[in-house]
């Protein structure tokens, strides 16, 4: 066995029985994606399900939908395969890999299976992102980092690093890699997407797992310039996108309005939980993304296993800065959200 893998944890597999509860502990969307999604995939017939799947007129329609040409952009079995593509594309043994911790963990485990020197820069304890430190990692010349993971917003801080400063973190280190999440973009509503051709270092992702409501179907793109594309082609499995999920996709893109008026209501939930947080005295830290990252303090590991056994599911972030008692809590409906709230208040 390699010793890449015999250093990893065993696998955890995430929580299951999570249906029919409030589960506010994967960022997913609480509502479900739109009635149109259904109904297309209703429609698809035994001879669509034997045949492997076919990209080219999707990929055209999910290009349009994103501004970019169709050799701008690959289909992923979610971020996940994106991140693990990019791995295979462009980190060596010993590459170094840039990360900005607490971040979406599957950036460092990808990495570390690939064997990469990890580069970890952290948030301070207000969660604010470390742009000095990143922007000198990113300026050490022959030393640069061949990729930089990072989510924006990130998970689970909901921090949003604003355009400006991705330019120069982009700026400044051209042959760098630059990998920017976008996972969240639909909820804080900045993409760069339309830089991949400002940028040859740009890489951008994005789901379908979050906003349109779709991650048990596992659609992501990579979005960046033909010859970044051409390469990640290389590398990627044929048929690792299903037809059900171009199926939903596409279905998804054409019914806008219902990932529209979801935004908008987590949008209005998020201000008005986090308010109601507050006025408990918990700490809400300020996020761009679909949850809140929330500082319980000695409390919050009791708290979120009494929710648990009330069907009300928390993500616990365990220990995080040196201390327990954080937690990421996804943010659905206003109603939801109140029911959540309630809940605390009893159990605090
Ligand atoms: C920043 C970020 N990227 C990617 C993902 C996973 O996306 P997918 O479902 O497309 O693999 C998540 C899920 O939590 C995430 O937080």
């Amino acid at each position: 066995m390699r010793d890449a893998i015999l250093r990893q944890q065993p696998y955890v597999p995430p929580a299951e029985r999570r249906a029919g509860k409030l589960r506010l502990d994967f960022n997913e969307n609480t509502v479900g994606c739109s009635p149109g999604v259904c109904r297309a995939l209703a429609k698809l017939t035994p001879e669509r399900l034997s045949m492997y799947p076919e990209y080219t007129v999707a990929t055209g329609r999910l290009a349009r939908h994103f501004g970019v040409r169709a050799e701008e952009m690959l289909l992923t079995n979610g971020v996940d395969d994106a991140l693990h593509l990019l791995c295979d594309t462009f980190v060596d043994p010993g590459s170094r890999v840039l990360l900005c911790e607490p971040t979406f963990s599957m950036y460092r485990l990808y990495a570390e299976i690939a064997n990469a020197k990890i580069i970890a820069l952290r948030y301070d304890a207000a969660m604010r992102f470390p742009l000095d430190d990143a922007l000198a990692a990113l300026r050490t010349g022959k030393l640069s980092p061949h990729v930089f993971f990072l989510a924006n917003p990130n998970n689970p801080t909901g921090t949003l690093v604003p355009a400006k400063e991705l330019a120069r973190m982009l700026r400044a280190a051209p042959r760098t890699v630059v990998v920017v999440d976008e996972a969240y973009a639909e909820f804080s509503g900045l993409t760069i997407i339309r830089w991949i051709r400002r940028y040859p270092n740009l890489v951008v992702l994005r789901t379908f797992s979050k906003a349109a409501g779709l991650a048990a179907l596992r659609l992501g793109c990579i979005f960046a310039g033909r010859t970044a594309i051409s390469f990640l082609r290389r590398a990627a499995s044929p048929f690792s996108v299903n037809t059900a999920a171009l199926v939903a996709a596409e279905a998804a893109i054409r019914d806008r309005r219902a990932i529209r008026s979801y935004v908008a209501e987590v949008t209005r939930a998020r201000e008005e939980f986090a308010r109601s947080l507050s006025r408990l005295g918990i700490t809400v830290y300020p996020s761009a993304a679909n949850f809140v990252f929330v500082d319980f303090g000695e409390r919050g590991p009791q708290l979120i296993r009494t929710l648990a056994r009330r069907g009300i599911l928390l993500r616990d972030r365990g220990m995080e800065f040196g201390r327990r008692g954080f937690a990421r809590i996804s943010v659905g409906t206003r109603a939801e959200m109140r029911r959540l709230v309630r809940a605390i208040e009893k159990n605090w």
